[in-house]
């Protein structure tokens, strides 16, 4: 798969020209071989720092740091992550988005691999529901008769029951074909380290996990009453990635109201659902991600969390909180007033009960305000002075103009104070985090060439970033790699870079500016496309090569002996000297 996005990527760049996509927002002036104009991803005044080069479809600006190819640069000025700005630039590019579901890029047995895992789970799925109606099931079910869960619903979540044995589910599935290391690679059976296998769940409810295609992934497995863990779950498969589904979206997913509901729990999804609200999702036995909203984000624009009432639950909720508001969803937070989470109290009070809370849940920068204000006492003027500035650290994640405008007009109208006031703080803190972000970046660029690192590494680490960018000739990768290993650079992302680039023509490839780019996240892709792009317009650049290796290979040769003279390895030291003698006499 990894090859065929890889053509994709090469694709959408082949047909974008950088130089049309930024002339809209700067007018460019031709010098040399390359173009220059302000830059217009930041507040550039005077002297134009942009430059592309149309030969390399690369931009840098010396002003911000930023740079890379056309991705990136609709990334800087869009706001948007990779596969986002990959996906608008295939659009305006009419290149059409590869289908991922298709097997044509993964490798035949990979994909059959999958196929069997799913059939395995699915079989197996069957094999508990079928366990918890027979003989052997009785603890089961009389465990879900106690939570009130109906046979309408067991039937419509595949509920089941797995039995007290160490062997019950191998054992049916060795009769369906299946062997037990088929079954341990799917999850559900555990090798022993003499070689035999058991069952991974015994005596234990069991919960399907299912996507959103249909297919069962995995399973959660709880204990029947009290015991450790409550909560079994499959592991990490070929087909169970726990950051990547959702318990119950599956369902959610058909519901037309808009709004997706979080739980914490899958008995929370199963009682909501058996209660008529059917657009709840639970993650599974992980923390809500990044990738979870992006999942969610297909579904819907609104999430409303729903976390247990307990501190774990809030905290929890908060961190959620923040993950969505990051992935532009409008989020609600509840408020559970009875019970521990939404399963004990629609237990309790009922659906039409919990359809009040849902309607009363606090949008989550209100939520995050008034939890920071009940810890000041807004009499004294002190502390109401530090409750804005609090406050004012959530307010300015707010995407929303209207919304973060509405918010601090609130906010200033209960302080008494004026909304310029208010909105003054949340200036400070974007500044400061933005001021702070620069310096990182800066940092970041000219680690080498800091002030304070003496001239020796300076030289050093300019022949470092030298010799990086004229590797994209062969040749030059040739005559380095015999005497230069990616360790032996001594800034940590010339290293990184220098794997990259050995990788790649280890691996018979060819150098591939946007490959390496696309490795890196927006934070560094600046200073990896301004070491890599840097022409040094040589004709010759295994010649130009020569002094950057040498200066290079001094200078490791100098920290072995350092490290051999502070060992005391005077042996070592003197083999070392007597290899460094034979070598400048033959050069
Ligand atoms: N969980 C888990 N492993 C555990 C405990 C919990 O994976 N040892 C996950 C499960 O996905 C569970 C969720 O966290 O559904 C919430 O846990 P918790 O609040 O403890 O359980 P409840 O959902 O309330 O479960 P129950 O109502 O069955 O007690
Ligand atoms: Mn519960």
């Amino acid at each position: 798969m990894a090859g065929d996005f890889q053509d994709f990527i090469d694709e959408v760049l082949e047909k974008t020209d950088i130089v049309d996509l930024v002339s809209p927002y700067a007018k460019l002036k031709r010098v040399g071989n390359r173009f220059q104009c302000l830059c217009p991803l930041h507040n550039d005044k005077k002297t134009p720092s942009f430059s592309i080069s149309p030969d390399k479809q690369l931009f840098h600006c010396f002003g911000c740091g930023a740079g890379g190819n056309a991705i990136h640069f609709v990334m800087a000025k869009e706001g948007l992550d990779f596969m986002d700005a990959l996906k608008l630039l295939a659009e305006r590019a009419n290149v059409p988005f590869p289908d991922t579901r298709s097997p044509s890029g993964q490798s035949a047995a990979k994909h059959d691999k999958k196929k069997r895992m799913y059939e395995i789970n699915k079989i197996a799925a069957r094999f508990f529901f079928d366990t918890l109606r027979s003989e052997k099931g009785k603890a089961g079910l009389n465990y879900f008769k106690n939570r009130n869960i109906l046979p309408k619903t067991i039937k419509k979540f595949g509920l089941g029951y797995a039995p007290d044995s160490r062997g019950g589910l191998l054992e049916y599935m060795s009769g369906q074909g299946y062997s037990p290391k088929e079954l341990a690679e799917a999850g559900l059976a555990v090798l022993r380290e003499n070689g035999s296998y058991y069952d991974k769940f015994r005596n234990r409810v069991m919960f399907p996990i299912i996507d959103v295609r249909g297919n069962i992934i995995g399973f959660g497995g709880r204990v029947i009453g009290e015991g450790e863990p409550k909560y079994l779950n499959s592991p990490e498969t070929l087909i169970f990635k726990k950051s990547q589904n959702l318990f119950g979206l599956n369902f959610a997913k058909n519901d037309d109201s808009g709004r997706i509901l979080i739980m914490e729990g899958y008995m929370d999804v199963i009682s909501l659902y058996q209660s008529g609200i059917i657009n709840s999702v639970a993650s599974l036995g992980t923390a809500f991600g990044e990738e979870h909203a992006r999942l969610l984000k297909k579904y819907t624009t609104h999430a409303v969390l729903c976390y247990d009432s307990d501190e774990a639950g809030q905290k929890a909720a908060d961190r959620a909180g923040k993950i969505l508001l990051d992935a532009d969803i409008k989020t609600r937070v509840l408020t559970i007033n009875d019970g521990k989470d939404p399963d004990e109290f629609i237990n309790k009070n009922g659906a039409d009960m919990f359809r009040v809370l849902i309607e009363q849940a606090k949008p989550y920068i209100e939520y995050k305000i008034d939890k920071i204000k009940q810890q000041y006492n807004l009499d004294d003027n002190m502390e109401k002075v530090e409750f804005t500035q609090e406050a004012a650290e959530v307010i300015v994640d707010i995407k929303s103009r209207v919304e973060a405008e509405l918010t601090v007009k609130h906010l200033a109208e209960e302080l008494r104070v004026s909304p310029e006031a208010v909105m003054a703080e949340v200036e400070n803190v974007r500044r400061r985090k933005s001021s702070v972000e620069k310096i990182r970046e800066v940092r970041q660029v000219e680690k080498g060439a800091r002030v304070g690192a003496s001239p020796e590494k300076f030289k050093l680490q300019n022949a470092e970033r030298l010799l990086l960018s004229l590797m994209s000739e062969k040749n030059v990768f040739a005559a380095a790699s015999d005497k230069i290993q990616p360790s032996d650079f001594t800034v940590d992302l010339h290293r990184r870079i220098a794997q990259i680039i050995y990788d790649t023509y280890n691996k018979g490839n060819t150098f591939s500016f946007n490959d390496i780019l696309s490795r890196f996240d927006s934070a560094e892709v600046g200073s990896v496309a301004s070491i890599l792009a840097d022409d040094k317009n040589v004709a010759n650049k295994l010649r130009a090569a020569e002094t950057p290796i040498d200066i290079i290979v001094a200078a490791k040769h100098k920290r072995r002996q350092n490290e051999l003279v502070s060992d005391g390895n005077l042996e070592e030291l003197e083999k070392e000297i007597q290899v460094l003698k034979q070598r400048k006499g033959g050069v």
